[in-house]
């Protein structure tokens, strides 16, 4: 097995650059299919999530071409006049995020069979109104032995309002909309830069969608899209996640490539908590001379602060300068990780979807697992400010968002090395 070993102290100094978004890019390939012919997408990170969903589209009848200098891959994705409707289990399960294709393929074939991804390890993860909204539209949507069966000969135009700013149902919602018949209207959509970013890229294909950005989407159905070349946005996440480790280590940081306008909260943050933050034109400088201050943490929908920084935030709220208040809104069941952290001397306590972190001075290294992307990153913002030896585990999940970390990491000074447990003797 695997592990990260984090040999704790060093202050991150140089240089990291952001590629394009984890949460943007699936959703970008998905879209593809709502146009036959060859879409051609770059600055997708070289991630293990964009080989599974090259392999579903390969699947559903796509020739996908990918080119890859080891931190970034380009697709091209040639889409067939009548893709397969049937997205698999073995597929599906393995990223979340393939849910995805749903709309497109019932936008483009009148029929989709999608296997339920099922819940994972931030928590339950209903599709209510995934299903809502489309149904709206005109589908009919049952499931069957696994598998979401979706159905609509023709969809049509709907005013649809969220219950809560879903992503994802924004997403799938959008992407049967722009070939529907009429005019839909989401209200209260998502507005994350991910999802602006998919609209630019329906954009460049035809459809005819106003009020991107903000939280109501109004979208004309067209009869039909062309294939495009779309670049896509920097992964917010990732330049959040540099960010909070340069601070903790009271580093010396510059993130290129990163967005900081996606980013204000958490900078803001950052900067309470005695950063000091130099917006540039391709990204930003985070340095940080003393320990940090403590702040709270509230996750929100965008453009609140990401339920997706909130474990790199605890980790370096564990180290701080007094206490922090963590209200988690979004899947309670990340706090899992402060289990994990609280083996490395962090004073964490949780109720409900509130979490109480009291800093100490120092944590202390220890073996611990990843129980997703973000709680493996912030169990390695943690070694990187503990004494000793920390191992982190299950780092496949690591690798599902964050391209070679522990080499980033050595480029900025770190004592970071994959090799195979030993040290705990695991
Ligand atoms: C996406 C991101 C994930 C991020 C999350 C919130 C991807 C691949 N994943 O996930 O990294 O943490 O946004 O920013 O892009 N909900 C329902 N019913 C639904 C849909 C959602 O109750 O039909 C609830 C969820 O349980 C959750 C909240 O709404 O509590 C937000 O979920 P959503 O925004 O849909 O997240 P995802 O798209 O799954």
């Amino acid at each position: 097995m695997q592990v990260l070993r984090v040999t704790g102290g060093a202050r991150l100094r140089g240089d990291v650059s952001v590629v394009g978004a984890k949460n943007s890019v699936l959703k970008l390939m998905a879209a593809s299919l709502l146009a036959p012919g060859k879409t051609t997408l770059s600055n997708l990170p070289a991630i293990s999530d964009v080989d599974i969903m090259n392999e579903l589209l390969t699947r559903l009848g796509c020739e996908v071409v990918e080119s890859s200098d080891g931190l970034v891959d380009s697709v091209a994705i040639d889409v067939p006049e009548d893709p397969s409707p049937e997205a698999p289990y073995e597929l599906v399960r393995k990223i979340r995020g393939s849910i995805c294709v749903l709309g497109p393929l019932l936008a483009r074939t009148g029929r989709a069979k999608v296997a339920l991804p099922g819940g994972d390890a931030i928590g339950s993860r209903p599709l209510d109104m995934h299903f809502a909204g489309l149904n709206r539209m005109g589908a009919e949507i049952h499931i069957e032995h696994g598998y979401i069966i979706a159905e609509a000969a023709q969809l049509h135009g709907a005013g649809i309002w969220l219950d809560f700013p879903s992503v994802g149902a924004t997403e799938n919602i959008l992407t049967a909309a722009v070939l529907a018949k009429g005019t839909t209207v989401i209200d209260n959509a998502a507005r994350e830069p991910e999802i602006v970013d998919l609209c630019h890229l329906l954009q460049s294909m035809g459809a005819q969608i106003g009020g991107v950005g903000s939280s109501t989407l109004e979208i004309d159905g067209v009869e039909a899209l062309t294939p495009t070349s779309h670049r896509a946005v920097a992964d917010r996440i990732v330049a959040g996640t540099w960010a909070i480790a340069a601070a903790a280590t009271q580093g010396d940081v510059t993130v290129k490539g990163a967005v900081a306008a996606h980013l204000e909260i958490a900078l803001d943050k950052l900067v309470r908590a005695g950063a000091q933050i130099d917006v540039q034109a391709d990204g930003f400088r985070v340095q940080m001379h003393q320990r940090p201050k403590s702040f709270d943490v509230v996750t929100l929908p965008y453009p609140g602060l990401a339920t997706d920084l909130q474990p790199q935030a605890i980790a370096l709220l564990s180290i701080a300068d007094g206490t922090s208040m963590i209200t988690e809104n979004l899947f309670e069941a990340r706090f899992m990780f402060c289990d994990e952290i609280a083996r490395m001397g962090a004073d964490v306590r949780t109720d409900g979807h509130h979490a109480v972190v009291r800093g100490t001075q120092r944590l202390s290294g220890a073996p611990v697992r990843a129980t997703d992307i973000r709680a493996g990153v912030g169990l390695v913002i943690a070694g990187l400010v503990a004494e000793g030896v920390t191992e982190v585990a299950e780092i496949h999940h690591i690798d599902r968002g964050y391209v070679r970390m522990e080499e980033q990491l050595r480029a900025l000074g770190a004592d970071v090395i994959r090799t195979e447990s030993g040290v705990f003797g695991g």
